[in-house]
């Protein structure tokens, strides 16, 4: 008697045991998936505000598809250009580990995919990413309607998110819409050495909605008239079930505006910055630069029989300008059909949110301070030991009119944007990492991107602004070499030469932990004591306040080259770049391989 519980003990351990080692299996090899996509990108045509008009996009759809990926997947996506423009696409937040070649900026990663059927095959894996992210061209104007969301979720089957699981979700990305040909309207301000002309709308999804200075007219006015089907096609819609909780992926893919964006009669819980999670941190209003992205979860907790709009509209940080801009999708709640009182509530004027004033930096400043990165096993921790330090001015300045721009005023010059006092020059003939690789930088780059602003002055004071002796920046395209594993703290500190603003400032390759940001001028001795070295925020873009500075740090772990750049389009073609040069590493798992045989070369 006493034996058999015990040979039955053996039995069940054993198939225990078969069980656990299938499982690990599972968990170890059978999820990784391959998520394959191929994007044609040409001309598409569209109606908005009235007019058909001819925009570069994928597959015919505007925004592009969405690629849904899980954390450890490989994605593979076959880019065929028939656009009449050179394209190239970048994976904005993924860090291309080992994959340098695959992160898309024009003359940075890669040449340019020729037009008329030029093709690239992107391939990069995703590991240890969960969130919202999003891809985007990465060449000249295009990513105006060249971008679409690149959502990764936790790894399947037992990967799960640090919240309570949403009901649903809906991706929501904010956008800028000109009513005539993007790379007109950049090639314009190349030739005037002058800031490129503003949108005519901002976009929700794509949509024009209702607001923008009177140009969404058609959309308001199909609202009003209560037409579902007119304002449906003018308008983004989102149906929510009461009392269900959904997840909101916020996406800003404007060229120029950092935005605010608020649901009427409805607040969040943010859990996620650029795929990074937050603490949980409460608000009735998003802040979001280009570039950026924010997961939050909205509780549809407000009275089902009304309608409520959702707005995004312009946070204007540069002193005294005046321009902003507005836009609405619309919120439902899910009715019952019988019901015939809340469907005549429902046909009342829907509720739109007070937004704050378009110049309202207090509020920008106080959501970005807010955020602190959620501490999770496994996760990256920020690096105690700093080996390199550098402290960056950027912001706007003038050079000389150069001969090709001919529409420039040579009194005034071309406008320039510089970091360091360097306005970077994309290089011609070859791009930075075909360089490296080929370890023969000269004629391409030089190394001697400075640490340190050549001359310190009062960076952020008014008295600063038009000193015709700041104003005039130099020309270079140089790196700054970076040791494998070595970690680096950047102090990027905004100048006020052509007028204070906040720059949203994008590293490629890495997530950065953001550790302290303020007004004026960096100083040492105060700020340090400031540093969040316990659960700073983690990103990818930092919103560098108007007239002010952030310190950010990172451990140059990915081998390749990787610019760092003001995600705002109209400073990007006048410089306001440079580059981090990060050398391979001792061992194998640390050495850059050798480009894809389809790799675009000029
Ligand atoms: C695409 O649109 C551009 C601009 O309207 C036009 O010049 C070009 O011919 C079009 N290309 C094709 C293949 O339709
Ligand atoms: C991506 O993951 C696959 C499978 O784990 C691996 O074979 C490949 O080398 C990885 N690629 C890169 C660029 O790390
Ligand atoms: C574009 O929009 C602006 C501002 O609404 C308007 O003045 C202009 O005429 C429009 N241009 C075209 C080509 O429709
Ligand atoms: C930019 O705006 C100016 C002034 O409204 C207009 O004359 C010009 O044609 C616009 N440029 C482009 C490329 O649309
Ligand atoms: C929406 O919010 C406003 C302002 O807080 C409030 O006055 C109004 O009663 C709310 N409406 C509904 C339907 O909840
Ligand atoms: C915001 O703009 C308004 C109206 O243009 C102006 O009166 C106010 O001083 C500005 N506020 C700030 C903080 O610049
Ligand atoms: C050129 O710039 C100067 C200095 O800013 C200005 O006074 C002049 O009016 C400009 N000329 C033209 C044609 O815009
Ligand atoms: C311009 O800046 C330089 C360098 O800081 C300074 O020496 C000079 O006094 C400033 N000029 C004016 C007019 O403020
Ligand atoms: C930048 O460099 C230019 C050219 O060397 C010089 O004239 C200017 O004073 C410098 N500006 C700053 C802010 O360092
Ligand atoms: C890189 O740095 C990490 C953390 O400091 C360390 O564990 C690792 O061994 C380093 N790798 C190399 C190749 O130096
Ligand atoms: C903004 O306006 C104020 C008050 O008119 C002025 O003192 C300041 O110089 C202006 N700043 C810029 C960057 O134009
Ligand atoms: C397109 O890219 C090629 C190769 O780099 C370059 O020679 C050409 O000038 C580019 N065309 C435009 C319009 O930028």
């Amino acid at each position: 008697m006493a034996r058999l519980p015990c040979t039955c003990t053996n039995l069940h351990l054993a198939i225990a045991f078969l069980c656990l080692l299938n499982l690990i299996n599972y968990l170890l090899l059978a999820d990784a998936a391959i998520v394959e996509h191929t994007f044609h990108v040409g001309n598409l045509s569209v109606q908005r505000l009235g007019q058909s008009q001819v925009i570069t996009a994928v597959n015919g759809q505007f925004p592009g598809p969405k690629i849904e990926a899980r954390d450890g997947d490989t994605v593979v996506v076959h880019v065929v250009n028939l656009s009449p423009y050179n394209l190239s696409i970048h994976w904005h937040g993924i860090l291309q580990r080992l994959s340098s070649w695959a992160d898309g900026p024009n003359m940075v990663s890669q040449c340019p995919i020729r037009p008329a059927g030029g093709t690239y095959t992107y391939r990069f894996n995703v590991t240890g990413q969960e969130g919202t992210l999003w891809w985007h061209a990465h060449v000249s104007f295009l990513r105006a309607t060249v971008y679409g969301a690149l959502i990764i979720r936790p790894a399947a089957p037992r990967g799960r998110y640090p919240f309570p699981r949403p009901h649903g979700e809906a991706t929501i990305i904010l956008g800028e819409w000109w009513n005539t040909s993007v790379v007109d309207v950049e090639r314009q301000a190349l030739l005037t050495g002058a800031g490129p002309n503003n949108s005519v709308a901002l976009t929700i999804n794509g949509l024009i909605g209702a607001g923008g200075g009177g140009c969404g007219a058609a959309a308001a006015a199909a609202a009003e008239n209560n037409n579902a089907a007119a304002a449906a096609a003018h308008q983004y819609q989102l149906t929510v079930e009461p009392g269900r909780t959904y997840l909101l992926r916020i996406i800003n893919a404007a060229l120029n505006y950092q935005l605010f964006f608020k649901v009427a009669n409805h607040s969040f819980t943010v859990v996620a910055a650029d795929a990074c999670y937050t603490d949980p941190y409460h608000t009735d209003v998003i802040v979001i630069a280009p570039g950026q992205t924010v997961d939050a979860l909205m509780r549809a907790d407000a009275h089902p029989g009304r309608r409520y709009y959702m707005a995004a509209q312009v946070y204007q940080s540069l002193a005294n300008a005046t321009y902003s801009a507005t836009t609405t999708a619309l919120l439902t709640y899910l009715q019952d059909a019988s019901d015939s009182h809340s469907r005549q509530e429902q046909e009342q004027q829907a509720l739109m949110p007070t937004m704050p004033a378009f110049n309202d930096s207090a509020t920008a400043q106080s959501f970005y301070a807010s955020l602190t990165g959620l501490l999770q096993d496994g996760a990256p921790t920020v690096p105690l030991h700093v080996d390199t330090r550098m402290l960056v001015t950027f912001g706007l300045g003038v050079t000389p009119c150069a001969p090709a721009q001919t529409l420039c005023n040579r009194t005034r010059g071309s406008v320039a944007a510089s970091m360091n006092n360097v306005s970077f020059q994309f290089p011609t003939a070859m791009s930075l990492l075909e360089a490296h690789m080929r370890g023969a930088p000269d004629g391409v780059y030089t190394r001697d991107f400075p640490d340190r602003p050549p001359v310190m002055f009062d960076f952020t004071s008014d008295s600063t602004t038009a000193n015709r002796s700041l104003m005039f920046t130099s020309k270079g395209t140089k790196v700054k070499t970076l040791r494998y594993n070595e970690t680096v703290e950047v102090v990027l500190q905004n100048t006020a030469i052509l007028g204070a603003e906040n720059h949203p400032v994008h590293l490629h390759g890495f997530n950065f932990f953001s550790l302290a940001q303020g007004t004026g001028n960096f100083n040492a001795h105060r700020h340090v004591r400031a540093y969040n070295l316990v659960n700073p925020q983690q990103r990818n873009t930092v919103a560098v306040p108007t007239g002010g500075w952030a310190v950010i740090r990172f451990t140059a772990d990915n081998p390749g080259v990787w610019i760092m750049h003001c995600h705002l389009d109209a400073h990007l073609p006048f410089g306001l770049a440079m580059a981090f040069e990060v050398d391979d590493g001792p061992t194998p798992d640390a050495v850059l391989p050798p480009p894809p045989p389809d790799y675009p070369r000029c």
